[in-house]
C-alpha cells in the first residue's frame, strides 16, 4: 500500500467512525423507545463505556463501503454499521471477563468490569446484543421489511452459536485440548470471521443487490476475517500494549494455539499476503468502485494496532 493510500484509506476510516460514533451515542443517549419502561442509568453508563471508548470501528467501515458499492441508502448503512458495532462491543466486554481473558485493559481504557462491575458487564453486553436487533428491526432503518428481516437473520447466525459465540466456546475448549490446523481455522472464522464475513455482506443486502453479489462480498468478508485475527494473534506476539491499548503476549500464556504461534511470524505475514491477494481479486469485478474495500484488506492485514 503506498503511502497516499494509506492516508486516504485511514482519513475514510476517521470519518466513517466519526459519523457511526455520533449514531451510536444518539442511540445511547435516546429516552426509553415504545415499548420500554425505563433505562436503568448505571446500565446505560456502562454500555456507553463499552461503546464510545475509540475502537477502530473497521465492521462499521465495511458494512457502510459495501453498501456504496452498491449505491445503498447510506443512513441505511450507517444505521445497520451502528447494530452491528453494539454485537462487536458486547463481545469485547464479554470477552474481557475475568471468567472469560480476564483483561483490565481495552481500548486503552479499563474494561466495563473494572470500571463498574463483573455483573453489570455482564448486563450491560446482554443489553448491546439485543439492541442490536432493535435497532436494524426498527422502521427508523429505513428499508422494505424484508430487507431489514434478511439482515436480522444474518446477523442472528453471525453472532449466535454457530459463529462469533460458538467461535468463543470452541476458543476456550482450545485452552485445554489444542485444535489441529482446520479445527485453528474454525475456531477463527467462527470467533472472528463470522461478524466481518456478516459487515461485508451486509453492504449488498441493504442495496438488494443479487445473490451472486452477496455471496462475492461475503467470500470477502471471510478472506479478510482470517486475516484480521490472524494479524490479531502474531500482534498478540510481536506487539506491546501501549501501542494495542490492551494486553498483549496473552495466547501463549493462556496456552492458546493460534497459528502465528505455531508457524511464527514469517509464516504469518507470508499467509497475510496471501489473504490480501485473495480479497483483492474477488473484488476485481467492481473496478475502482472498490478501491477503499481493497485498502482496508490491505489494512486489516497490515495493521498495527
Ligand atoms: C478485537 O477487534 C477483537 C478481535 C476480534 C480480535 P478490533 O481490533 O476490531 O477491536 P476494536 O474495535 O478496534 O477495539
Ligand atoms: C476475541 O478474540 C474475539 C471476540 C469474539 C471478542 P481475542 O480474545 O483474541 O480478542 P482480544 O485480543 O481480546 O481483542
Ligand atoms: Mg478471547
Ligand atoms: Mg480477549
Ligand atoms: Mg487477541
Amino acid at each position: 500500500m503506498s503511502k497516499d493510500d494509506r492516508i486516504a484509506f485511514e482519513t475514510a476510516l476517521f470519518m466513517r467512525a466519526a459519523a457511526v460514533e455520533t449514531e451510536l451515542r444518539r442511540i445511547l443517549d435516546a429516552r426509553p423507545l415504545t415499548g420500554e419502561i425505563a433505562r436503568p442509568e448505571r446500565l446505560m453508563a456502562a454500555m456507553r463505556h463499552g461503546v464510545l471508548n475509540g475502537g477502530k470501528r473497521l465492521r462499521p467501515f465495511l458494512v457502510m463501503e459495501s453498501a456504496a458499492l452498491f449505491l445503498a441508502d447510506n443512513d441505511a448503512a450507517l444505521r445497520v454499521a451502528a447494530a452491528l458495532e453494539c454485537v462487536h462491543c458486547y463481545s469485547l466486554i464479554h470477552d474481557d471477563l475475568p471468567s472469560m481473558d480476564d483483561d483490565d485493559l481495552r481500548r486503552g481504557q479499563p474494561t466495563v468490569h473494572k470500571a463498574f462491575d463483573e455483573a453489570t458487564a455482564i448486563l450491560a453486553g446482554d443489553a448491546l446484543l439485543t439492541l442490536a436487533f432493535d435497532i436494524i428491526g426498527d422502521e427508523a432503518t429505513a428499508l422494505p421489511a424484508e430487507r431489514r428481516a434478511t439482515l436480522v437473520l444474518a446477523l442472528a447466525r453471525a453472532a449466535g452459536a454457530g459463529g462469533m459465540v460458538g467461535g468463543q466456546m470452541l476458543d476456550l475448549e482450545a485452552e485445554r485440548k489444542r485444535p489441529d490446523e482446520a479445527g485453528i481455522i474454525t475456531l477463527q472464522a467462527m470467533k472472528t470471521g463470522a461478524l466481518i464475513r456478516f459487515a461485508c455482506e451486509a453492504g449488498a443486502i441493504i442495496a438488494g443487490a443479487p445473490p451472486a453479489d452477496r455471496e462475492r462480498l461475503a467470500e470477502f468478508g471471510s478472506a479478510i476475517g482470517l486475516a484480521f485475527q490472524l494479524a490479531d494473534d502474531l500482534l498478540d506476539l510481536t506487539a506491546d500494549a501501549k501501542q494495542m491499548g490492551k494486553a498483549t503476549n496473552k495466547d501463549a500464556a493462556a496456552g492458546k494455539a493460534t497459528l502465528a504461534a505455531l508457524h511464527g511470524p514469517d509464516w504469518a505475514r507470508g499467509q497475510l499476503h496471501g489473504l490480501i491477494d485473495q480479497a483483492h481479486a474477488l473484488l476485481e469485478p467492481y473496478g475502482d468502485a472498490a478501491e477503499l474495500l481493497k485498502q482496508a484488506a490491505t489494512f486489516v492485514a497490515t495493521r498495527s494496532s
